[in-house]
Parts: C-alpha cells; structure tokens; sequence
C-alpha cells in the first residue's frame, strides 16, 4: 500500500505560516502531500516552501500540466483534504460550491474526509454568513475545526487564531485512521472532565493525585474528529489545548463540580474521566503552615467532597442524557466495578484495573466498559485513543 495521499489546501491567511508546519508532520509521519495554496496565500508563503517541504509541485491554478486534468485528479485521488488556514472567504466559496482555482476545484471533487480549520478576526468568524457557511459544510460532513480564542495578527485577542499546528495534525491522523467513517457526533454536545484535582491545604501545598489527564484528552481529541462540540474541563494536566475543543481550566474539585454542572445542561453526554478528590482539607490556612520545634504535627480533618459523577446522573436535563464513569480498581475489579456503576447511576463505566505495574501517566490503557444495560465491552491493551473510541462507539449506538 502507497502512502495515505493529503491535500494540504492553504489559504490566504497570516496563520499560513504555521501550515508549514502542519506539512512537515505530516511528511515525517510518512504521509505524500500536495499542497494546494491559493493565490492570496503566496502573499504569506511562496510556493518555493510549499514545493520544497512537501516534496511536490506546487500550483495555484487550473492550467498548469492541463493534460493531468490536476482540477479533478487532485481531489480524486486524495485520501484526507484538509485546508489551513481557511479564510471566511474560503469557507464561503466551499459552502457555495464556487471553483475558480485549484483548491476550490479539489474541493468539489474530492470525496474523502475533508477538514478545515478556519482562522480568521473575531468579528469574520462570528459574523452570520460566516456561521452559515460553516454550519453548511458540517451538514454535509466536513469536519470544520472551531478556531481557538488568543493573540490574533494585530494586538487584539479573541476567537480566531488558527490552533496549533500539532493539534490539527492529531485530528488530521484521527479522521484518516476512520476512513470513510465521517463524523458520527456531529451535532452532538460532550463534556469531558479531565486531570487530577489538587484540595488545597496552604498557599504552597495540596492532597492531589497521579492523574496525568491523558486519557481524558484522549475522549476529548477523538471527540473532536468525530464531530463533536466539546467542552473539556480539565483539572492540573498542562496539557496542551486540543483543536477546536473549548477548554475550561478548574483546580479543585468544588471548583470542577461548578463547571462541570455550567456545561451540563446543554450536553448530549458527560464523562467523568477525572480523577476527584473524595476528600479535601477542612480548613485552608492562608498563610504557609509552619512546623514548630518539640511540637507533634497538627492532624489535617478532611472533609467529603460531592460526588459530582453520581449528582450528573441523578439529575439529568433530559432522559436521553448519557452519562459516562471511570473507575480504578485493584481488586474484584469487575464485581466492584458493577456495584459502583450500580451506586453511581451512570450509563456506562470504564474500569481500569490499576496497581504497581499499571502506571498512570502512561500512552496505554486496557479496560472493560461496563454498561448499564449489562452489556460487558473489554478493551484490549492499546493507545488510551483506542479506549476513547471505543467510548464514542458506544455513545454513538446509545445515542441512536
Ligand atoms: N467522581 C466524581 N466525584 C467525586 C469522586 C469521583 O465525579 N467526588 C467520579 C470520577 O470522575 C470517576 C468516578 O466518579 O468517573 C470514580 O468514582 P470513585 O467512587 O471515586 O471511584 P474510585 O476513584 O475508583 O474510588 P473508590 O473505589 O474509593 O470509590
């Protein structure tokens, strides 16, 4: 089998400099690009780079090497377009079906995935034709990455910036690796909580856990590709923002509860793949705790932290609301994982069996997605993307 075959579509954008990037990831992971820039993008980037990077020819137009039909044979024979960045102009003549260069050509005759991350000022994007366009290529199966909110070309900030470069390549891998699979939570809404929370003691220390938040950005990513509007909510992880999920940063757990309870009511499924605190310290001294010479240590008192999985799920917005659980587990872990899936009213729960050798923070997990319905889903040791799709799948079959 040849390489995958990628269409980098760029257009006339400052941000067009970061598709360079985008291009040499996607070279080194061993994928054959043809980049398509329009005219306007060559104001940014020359072809000199594009052609260099990718290894290929580079034209903006219809009529160089007219007898390769390029307008049709591009397209055709890509497995993954993807157009970064995609200027509200870009996204209108998509929307529209206009073709007067090579990229819009490519555009209408590709019918494999086809991905665009959008960068544009605040005011482009949110402006209603802007929003139409976009809503109309979603409609019909593109996977159009919300851009994120930070420093735009001037000294404004706002939604807008294209996101990162390696971030859109993660979704360029994930909507690859599914084929013609396309994307099965469009429309939907997700939540994902994520990370560890940290119960603060003093200014300086604090009763946290090992969560690296990997496996929740896993859910959140693979989300992401398959359509989703996702809203993170991640707990200490300093992990970087995943492209087109909306991130909403929380340290403690009274803190996660609140945002995960703000974005609930809107969500088609919540999955609580944080690690929470059960308890926290009673009091928070403000000032550093000091040890005093001949003196025992004071006790920390903890206190119960809510439980914000078995709360989710027992006040949904709308029956139909899925709610997803994790659950670590060291022994009996099966058994304890029913019961609790039972205790907490959740829809489904992921048990991980955890101890010495099952480290956390590692790429990998295996698990059994226990269902509400007696259903019994194992997972075999692999990617935590893997898990996370396995997730989704299920999601997506109960959603229906
Ligand atoms: N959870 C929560 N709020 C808490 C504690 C946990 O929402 N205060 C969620 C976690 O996000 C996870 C699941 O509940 O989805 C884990 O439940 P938990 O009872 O804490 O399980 P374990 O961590 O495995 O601990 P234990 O066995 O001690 O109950």
């Amino acid at each position: 089998m040849g390489k995958p075959k990628v269409v980098l579509g760029v257009s006339g954008g400052i941000a067009a400099y970061k598709a360079c990037e985008l291009l040499r990831r996607l070279t080194e992971s061993g994928h054959d690009v043809r980049v398509v820039p329009t005219d306007s993008a060559l104001h940014f980037v020359g072809a000199a780079t594009w052609s260099a990077l990718s290894g290929n020819p580079v034209s903006t137009e219809v009529w160089d090497g007219v007898h390769e039909v390029p307008h049709v044979r591009i397209g055709q024979e890509a497995d993954l377009v993807v157009v970064a960045p995609a200027t509200a102009d870009m996204l209108a003549k998509a929307a529209h079906g206009l073709a007067d260069d090579l990229l819009t050509n490519t555009l209408l005759t590709a019918r494999c995935p086809v991905v665009f991350a959008p960068a544009m000022h605040t005011e482009m994007w949110e402006h209603p034709a802007t929003q139409e366009n976009v809503a109309t290529l979603r409609r019909r199966g593109a996977l159009v990455i919300d851009p994120a909110v930070g420093r735009l070309t001037g000294v404004d900030t706002g939604k807008g910036r294209l996101p990162d470069p390696a971030e859109i390549f993660e979704v360029c891998r994930r909507v690859l690796a599914r084929g013609t699979a396309g994307p099965d939570l469009a429309g939907r809404h997700v939540v994902v909580s994520a990370g560890g929370t940290r119960e603060p003691l003093d200014p300086v220390r604090f009763l946290g856990n090992r969560s690296s938040g990997k496996q929740g950005y896993a859910l959140a990513r693979t989300a992401a590709a398959r359509g989703a509007r996702v809203t993170l909510i991640e707990a200490n992880t300093g992990l970087p923002d995943p492209a087109g999920v909306d991130v909403v940063r929380v340290g403690t757990a009274v803190q996660l509860r609140e945002a995960v309870l703000k974005a609930a009511p809107d969500a088609d499924v919540v999955v609580m793949a944080a690690a929470v605190a059960d308890f926290r310290p009673e009091t928070y001294a403000t000032g550093k705790i000091k040890k005093k010479d001949g003196q025992d240590p004071e006790p920390i008192v903890l206190v119960r932290n809510p439980d914000i999985l078995a709360e989710i799920a027992a006040n949904r917005p709308r029956p139909e609301q899925l709610v997803v659980g994790f659950a670590a587990e060291t022994d009996d872990v099966l058994a304890n994982g029913r019961a609790k899936l039972a205790r907490k009213g959740c829809d489904l729960l992921v048990v991980n069996e955890v101890g010495e050798r099952k480290t956390f923070g590692s790429e990998e997990n295996e698990a059994v997605v226990l269902g509400a319905d007696g259903s019994e889903t194992p997972v075999p040791h692999g990617p935590k993307e893997a898990l996370a799709d396995t997730v989704w799948d299920l999601v997506v079959h109960r959603l229906g």
